[in-house]
C-alpha cells in the first residue's frame, strides 16, 4: 500500500469496500458530522463503530467523497489510530460475493483523511495497520469459504500462495508423512474423509538473536458433521467456519510477515475434515496421540481437541516453540456463556494471559479468563486411557484443561472462539453477516508486544 501525500497534510484513503486504499484527492462538498455515544465508554470498539458508521453513512448517501478530519479526542488515540480507523472503515464495507454471479463492484469513495501532527512515522504506522486490516479480511474470507470449495488440501495451497515471496517456510504434512511422525488424533479423525488431513506450519523468524518462539496453533477443521456423533441439520450449518483458529493464526502471521515485525512465531494448523466413514471413530475407541498418549474418545464431535493435541506436540517437539496461544472454535457451551462478543480463554500462566489482554484491547478484541482449578482437572481423566475427550459437564473448561494435557508445561493461552468467530445478525457496525476475523488482530499485536522486551 502507498501512501499519497498532499500539501495540506493530508492522506487520502480510496474506500472500496472490504479493501482499503489509498489514491489521489478529490473535491469535496458539504459536512457530515457522526457523533459518539457518549453514554458508552469510548473504548477500541466504540471508536471502530464510529469509523464504521462514517464508511456506512459516505455509501448510504453515495457521497463523491469525503474528508475525515480527526482532530479532537481521535487525535488523542495516537498508534491505535490507525488500525481502528482502517479495520472500522473497511470491517463495515465487507462483503463476500465471490459466489454472486451477478455481484457488482462496490462503489468507490476517496476519504481525505486530514490530521494535525500526522507525519512519515504517522503514514508508516498507517501502511503496516493496512497489511493487518488485509489480514482480518483474509481471514473472514477463509471462514466464509463453504467447505465444499475449502478442504485441508486447497487450506494449505492458499496458505502457501498468500505466503509466496516472504520470508516465511511453509511446511505441509500429508496423510502418509503424518503417519511416519505418528501423528494419530489428527489422523483418527481426518481419515473420515476422502479429503485427508494436513498440518501446516508456517515458520516466520524476524528475531534471530532471540531463544524466545511463540507457537500459534489453530483449528482448521474445514467441515464438521460430528462424525458418528452426528449433528443436527441446524448444527451442521456453520460449520465451514470451524477452521477460524486456523484462519486467525495465518493471517496473523501473515501481517506480522508482510510488516517485518521483530518476532519469531510458528503457525501450526491441524488441518481435518470431521466426517462419517467406514473407518472414521466411534465412540469408545482409544487412539495414540503424537505426544505417546492415550485418548479415549468419547464423542466424535469433540474433534477439536483431539486435532490440537497432536498440533500442541508438534508446535512443541518440532517447531521448539517456548511459549503456546491455541485458538479454536471448540465449543458449543462458550456460545452459550458469551455470545458472539466475547470469547473465553484458559491459561497456565497470568503474566503471559496478561500481555494477551493488553494486546486485544487496542484492536478491540475481548477475552474473559476461565478457572482451571485441579478438581476440574479431573473432568479429563480416562478410566481406559490418559485422557479422554468427553468430559461430561463444564464444556469449555473441560476442553481446555484437556489441551493443556498437552502443553508439556509450557507457559499457554487458549482461546475458544466458537461465539466470536462469527456473528449473526452482526453486533458492531464494522461486522458483516458471517465472519468476524475473531483472533487475528489480537494474536498480530501479542506477537509484536511480546518480542519487544
Ligand atoms: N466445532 C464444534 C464447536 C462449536 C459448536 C463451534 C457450535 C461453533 C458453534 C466442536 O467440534 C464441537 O462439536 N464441540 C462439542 C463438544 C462436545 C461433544 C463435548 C460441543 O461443544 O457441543
Ligand atoms: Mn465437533
Ligand atoms: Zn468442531
Amino acid at each position: 500500500m502507498k501512501l499519497v501525500s498532499h500539501a495540506d497534510n493530508a492522506v487520502t484513503i480510496t474506500y472500496t469496500a472490504g479493501r482499503p486504499y489509498l489514491s489521489v484527492t478529490p473535491d469535496w462538498t458539504g459536512r457530515l458530522e457522526i457523533g459518539l455515544d457518549r453514554s458508552q465508554p469510548l473504548d477500541s470498539i466504540a471508536w471502530m463503530e464510529v469509523f464504521a458508521k462514517t464508511a456506512k453513512a459516505a455509501a448510504d448517501l453515495s457521497l463523491p467523497g469525503c474528508r475525515l478530519e480527526l482532530d479532537g479526542p481521535a487525535a488523542q488515540l495516537g498508534d491505535r489510530l490507525p488500525y481502528l480507523l482502517l479495520m472500522g472503515l473497511s470491517g463495515a464495507g465487507y462483503r463476500f460475493r465471490k459466489y454472486q454471479t451477478k455481484a457488482q463492484d462496490a462503489a468507490k469513495i476517496p476519504m481525505v483523511l486530514s490530521l494535525t501532527g500526522r507525519d512519515e512515522a504517522f503514514d508508516r504506522t498507517l501502511d503496516r495497520a493496512g497489511n493487518l486490516v488485509r489480514a482480518v479480511l483474509l481471514a473472514r474470507d477463509l471462514v466464509n469459504e463453504p467447505g465444499n470449495h475449502l478442504t485441508p488440501d486447497t487450506l494449505a495451497r492458499r496458505l502457501a500462495d498468500a505466503f509466496a515471496g516472504l520470508p516465511v517456510e511453509v511446511t505441509v504434512l500429508d496423510p502418509a508423512a503424518l503417519e511416519k511422525l505418528g501423528a494419530g488424533a489428527l489422523l483418527a479423525v481426518g481419515t473420515s474423509s476422502v479429503n485427508g488431513p494436513r498440518l501446516i506450519a508456517l515458520t516466520y523468524t524476524g528475531a534471530p538473536e532471540d531463544s524466545r518462539r511463540l507457537g500459534l496453533v489453530g483449528k482448521g477443521v474445514t467441515v464438521d458433521t460430528g462424525g458418528y456423533c452426528l449433528k443436527t441439520p441446524a448444527g451442521l450449518l456453520g460449520t465451514k467456519g470451524d477452521m477460524a483458529g486456523a484462519a486467525a493464526v495465518s493471517c496473523a502471521l501473515l501481517a506480522l510477515a508482510q510488516n517485518g515485525v521483530r518476532a519469531n512465531v510458528t503457525a501450526v494448523i491441524p488441518a481435518c475434515e470431521n466426517r462419517l466413514s467406514d473407518g472414521s471413530m466411534i465412540p469408545g475407541d482409544v487412539i495414540t496421540s503424537l505426544s505417546g498418549k492415550t485418548i479415549e474418545v468419547g464423542n466424535t464431535d469433540a474433534e477439536g481437541r483431539l486435532i490440537l493435541a497432536d498440533a500442541l506436540t508438534y508446535a512443541i517437539r518440532e517447531a521448539k516453540a517456548t511459549h503456546l496461544v491455541d485458538i479454536a472454535t471448540l465449543t458449543g457451551a462458550v456460545c452459550a456463556m458469551f455470545g458472539s462478543s466475547r470469547a473465553g480463554a484458559m491459561t497456565s500462566d497470568e503474566g503471559f494471559f496478561a500481555q494477551l489482554l493488553a494486546a486485544a484491547e487496542p484492536m478491540g478484541e475481548r477475552y474473559w479468563l476461565l478457572p482451571g482449578d485441579a478438581e476440574y482437572d479431573k473432568l479429563v481423566d480416562s478410566t481406559v486411557a490418559d485422557v479422554k475427550n468427553r468430559p461430561g459437564s463444564c464444556g469449555t473448561i473441560a476442553a481446555g484443561l484437556f489441551l493443556r494435557r498437552f502443553t508439556e508445561d509450557k507457559p499457554w493461552i487458549h482461546l475458544d472462539v466458537a461465539g466470536t468467530a462469527w456473528t449473526s445478525p452482526p453486533i458492531w457496525a464494522y461486522q458483516t453477516e458471517g465472519a468476524t476475523g475473531a483472533g487475528t488482530a489480537t494474536l498480530y499485536r501479542l506477537a509484536e508486544t511480546f518480542f519487544q522486551k
